[in-house]
Order: C-alpha cells, then structure tokens, then sequence
C-alpha cells in the first residue's frame, strides 16, 4: 500500500509527496500545511477565504501554494484537483479540514443551519474522497478526515454538527474499504479532535453570552484540563498520511486529551 513519491525533494517523512489540505487558511488545517512542508511536503492549501489563504501560503514560502476553493461546490473540486496535479504532478495525500461549527439544538436548527453545516462538513468531504480516489487510484495515496469527538458521542446542543461528523466518521470507513477492495493502494481514515485552540473554538466562546464561563465547560471535560493545539493535531495528520501509517486504513483516531476516555 504504499504511497510512491511525486518528485524529488529533500529528506522528511513526506519527501516528495504533494498534498492538498482543504481549510488550510486556519487552525487545524493550516498547522498540517506547515507541518507537512516541513517534513518535504510540497502543499496545495485550499480554502474559501481567499485573503487568509493567500497569506497563509505566503508564511509558509516557495513549497506552498493557494487555490480558491469552496469544498462545497463540485466544480470547485475539480479545478483544486486540477491545479494541484498541473503544480506538483500529482495528488499523493488529501486532508480534509474545511468545516463549520453550527451551535443548536434538533428544536432550534432550521434546516438551511442544517443544510449548510452537512454541506460543508459532510458533501464536502464527500466530494474530496471521491476526486481524491479518481486523482490516486493509479498510485495510491493517503486521505484524512477531520471528524470530530462529535462524531463518536452525541452532545444535545450540536444536533447538526454531530450529524454531519458522524457521517464524516463512516463515510471514511466505506472509502476505506472499497479502496482496498479495487486495490487502489489509498488509505482513508479519519481523526477525532476534542477542544483545540483555533480560531473556529475561539469565536464559538466569543458568541456565548459568557465566553470565560463556556471556556470553563469545555475544560471541565478535558482529563489533560486544557485546550489541544493545532500542531498536536497536525502531528497526528502527518501519521496518517505518511508511509508509516501503510497498513492503517479506515480507522478512527481520538485525540481529545482525554474528555471521551470517562
Ligand atoms: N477546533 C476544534 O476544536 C475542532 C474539534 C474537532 C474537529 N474539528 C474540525 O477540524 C476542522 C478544522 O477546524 P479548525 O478548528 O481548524 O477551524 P477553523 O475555522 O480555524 O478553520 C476552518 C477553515 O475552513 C474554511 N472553510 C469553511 N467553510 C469552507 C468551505 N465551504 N470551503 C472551503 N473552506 C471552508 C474556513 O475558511 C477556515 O479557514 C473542521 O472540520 C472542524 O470541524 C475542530
């Protein structure tokens, strides 16, 4: 199953990989862009915001680069596809990291809350796993998922998130699974992250009609008593998506400091 080299480049354990990170302008998705070019990645960071992503690619230098993309949108999908094999030569490792958090419960979601978080966050990663598995299935490659810890326990308040991380959870089984099944040599598999300290966490406190209050919530449900970091994330992403990881797929990994262990 292993994922073979898209060029040259020098050491790291993503020497010569070319990979397409989704919301790599922020948080999560951002620190793998930075993580991975710095294990020898060359990094296609993708993201509707185009001012942030532009930027982000810039801090990261010449091994970067941003394409406009809403993961929302197919044509969108396949013009990011597009750009990346013309750049880098091919698509060897795709992360899924755009997303939305929708605070709201099943009786105050309307259904276009609920329709735009299964958008971005479900047929998003839909549509990234099915051109991902067009653009690999000669070569193999490795795929990741940002679900959630959302997407293994319920919580009464996020009725819409938790739906569509949940999915995220056994969409990536599925695509795991028929890869193996053709002998696609892909890898498909999907992270859990409890609280990190991103900018999606930070505005979800602000809107709360006390921030301290609801950052206390959330730290109560943490064994380790603070927040993640993105980098911690990214570190895992980096696993997942290196040839070390060759005979993990369709796997699900929770890195939560602890909150779904009790
Ligand atoms: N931060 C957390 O605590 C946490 C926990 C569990 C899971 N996650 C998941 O990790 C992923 C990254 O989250 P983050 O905390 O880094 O968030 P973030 O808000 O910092 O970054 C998300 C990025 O996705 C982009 N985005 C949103 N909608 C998009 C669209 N339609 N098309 C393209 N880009 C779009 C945003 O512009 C932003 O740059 C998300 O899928 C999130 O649900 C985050």
């Amino acid at each position: 199953m292993s994922t073979r080299q898209s060029g040259s480049g020098g050491g790291g354990r993503l020497a010569g990989k070319a990979a397409l990170v989704t919301g790599g302008a922020s948080g999560i998705g951002l620190a793998t862009a930075q993580r991975f070019v710095a294990e020898g990645a060359r990094v296609a960071i993708t993201d509707r915001d185009e001012e942030r992503g532009a930027e982000a690619a810039r801090g990261i230098g010449p091994e970067a680069f941003f394409v406009r993309h809403d993961v929302t949108r197919e044509d969108d999908w396949a013009e990011a596809m597009r750009e990346c094999v013309s750049r880098l030569g091919a698509v060897d490792i795709l992360v899924n990291s755009a997303g939305i958090f929708r605070f709201g419960t099943v009786e105050h979601t309307t259904l276009e809350e609920w329709r735009q978080t299964i958008a971005v966050n479900l047929d998003g990663t839909f549509l990234g796993c099915r051109e991902a598995v067009r653009a690999m299935r000669e070569r193999g490659g490795a795929i990741v998922n940002l679900s959630s810890v959302s997407g293994l326990v319920g919580d009464p308040d996020n009725a819409a998130y938790d739906a569509s991380k949940g999915g995220v959870r056994l969409l990536t089984k599925s695509v795991a699974l028929y890869c193996a099944r053709q002998g696609y040599g892909i890898r498909c598999n999907s992270v859990h992250p409890g609280g990190i300290d991103t900018p999606m966490v930070r505005s979800y406190f602000s809107d709360r009609p006390d921030p301290a209050a609801e950052e206390r919530e959330w730290l109560r449900h943490s064994a380790i008593g603070r927040l993640g970091r993105p980098e911690e994330i990214a570190s895992l992403i980096l696993y997942l998506a290196s040839d070390e990881a060759d005979f993990v797929t369709g796997a699900e990994f929770t890195i939560d400091g602890g909150s779904t262990a009790a």
